[in-house]
């Protein structure tokens, strides 16, 4: 059975571990390596935030990955979200049930009025992903951030409660 549950300290090293995997760090704005102490830092800033979710994905108290949804504003009800499949599950099928899962666990458990994902141009799985998923376009921010001496292009894509409900 596939369930979310929230991230605990003793995640950790796991979390950072699949964070700086070569497969997942090269989709992130920053490709620095992040050091334990900014993870715990991060981590520690974060978890009792109401405004966080720092969740890690299960599938039979397996760990397959992590998500994170955060509200920078509450009473729009918009969370924006990131996530990872574990170097070692990706490309298994996992990433589907994660994304479904946390929109469910976004628009029913949060309440949430909307999602929105930030996409790097070329991340053409997780574009996918946010198109199948049935999210719009709303944004194409040129030049906007700097991977490997190179200047990227990101997508902006958002999700309303309603277009959520429609195409389930
Ligand atoms: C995006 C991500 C969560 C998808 O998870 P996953 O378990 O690898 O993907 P799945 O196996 O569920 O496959 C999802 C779709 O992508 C396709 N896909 C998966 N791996 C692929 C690959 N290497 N090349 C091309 N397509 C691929 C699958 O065929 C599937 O498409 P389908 O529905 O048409 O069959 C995962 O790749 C990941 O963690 N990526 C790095 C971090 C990231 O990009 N996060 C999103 C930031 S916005």
């Amino acid at each position: 059975m596939y369930r979310y549950r929230n991230m605990r300290a003793e995640d950790l090293p796991m979390v950072r571990n699949w964070r700086n995997a070569p497969q997942i760090k090269k989709y992130f704005f920053s490709q620095n390596k992040i050091s334990t102490i900014e993870h715990e830092e991060w981590f520690y800033r974060n978890c009792n935030k109401p405004s966080h979710h720092l969740m890690v994905f299960e599938q039979d108290e397996m760990p397959l990955g992590f998500l994170q949804l955060i509200c920078y504003q509450q009473e729009a009800k918009n969370y924006e979200w990131g996530f990872y499949i574990a170097p070692t599950y990706l490309g298994q099928g996992h990433g589907k049930t994660l994304v479904k899962k946390a929109l469910e666990f976004a628009f029913i458990t949060l309440e949430a009025e909307k999602v929105k994902g930030k996409v790097l141009e070329g991340n053409s799985i997780s574009e996918k992903i946010h198109k199948v998923l049935g999210f719009k376009q709303e944004g194409y921010l040129r030049n906007e951030c700097v991977i490997n001496q190179q200047l990227k292009n990101i997508f902006y894509y958002g999700l309303l409660k309603s277009e959520w409900a429609n195409h389930q």
